[in-house]
């Protein structure tokens, strides 16, 4: 897919920002690294410095089997104290910094893996750059037995959810749970949002990243890599 009124690819900024966040990496430490197509890009690079970090910490199945692939060691979250930085894509992200994530459904350990990170340095390509969050459908990690509740309440604040599925039955996340994606909102304050919805029962976790927010974000453009601080 590529992006609209750009030269070069979607592939290609993602493979930009991917590269750029090696300047990131603190050599002789333990690197959090997020999912998605971007991060693949970004685990792909990481390898060439393999040699120079302890390993990683990662956010999802998928990341960690990228990463053990290419030989780098992966650490449990629970096993390391504090890692200086954390990288990871977004399907949005605002002039503050606040990010939609889990469109690969991996919003609960992205989330957990950022709370325990210094610094989120989030890659994207110019598309996922909005003025308002709402755009993308909404991820939200849900407990089966809350699925229907939860549909109702995003109801009743205008929004329409609707069950992530996958191969004709509800997708399971690596957590067990499922997914809702809620179109139709406009979260224009995205910190009040996050908490409100984060404490609805049954509900995991909010694809909202307001109060695990971007610290940087190297965004990839026809113009090059640019570095927007937050
Ligand atoms: C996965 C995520 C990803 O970071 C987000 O979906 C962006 O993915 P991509 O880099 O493939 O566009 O939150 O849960």
């Amino acid at each position: 897919m590529s992006t609209t009124n750009s030269v070069l690819s979607q592939d290609a900024l993602k493979t930009l920002v991917g590269l750029a966040a090696l300047k990131y990496v603190v050599p002789g430490e333990i690197v959090g690294v997020g999912t998605g197509s971007t991060v693949n890009k970004f685990i792909d690079a990481l390898a060439t410095m393999k040699d120079q970090i302890k390993g990683a910490v990662s956010s999802s199945e998928a990341s960690t089997e990228r990463l053990k692939a290419l030989g780098i060691p992966v650490f449990d979250a629970g096993e390391v104290a504090e890692l200086s930085v954390y990288i990871d894509g977004a399907d949005e992200i605002d002039s503050h910094g606040f990010m939609v994530k889990g469109g690969g459904a991996a919003l609960t350990r992205e989330k957990i893996v950022a709370a325990q990170s210094r610094r989120f340095v989030c890659i994207a390509d110019a598309s996922k750059l909005v003025q308002t969050l709402g755009k993308f459908p909404l991820p939200v990690e849900v407990i089966p037995m809350a699925t229907t509740r939860v549909i109702r309440q995003f109801a009743a604040m205008g929004g329409t959810a609707q069950v992530r599925m996958k191969n004709g039955a509800p997708l399971v996340t690596d957590n067990g749970q499922h997914i809702v994606d809620v179109t139709g909102l406009s979260i224009v304050d995205p910190l009040a949002f996050e908490s409100e919805v984060n404490q609805w029962p049954g509900v995991v976790t909010v694809g909202v990243f307001a109060h695990q927010k971007a610290n940087v974000c190297l965004l990839g453009t026809d113009e090059g890599v640019k570095t927007l601080t937050f």
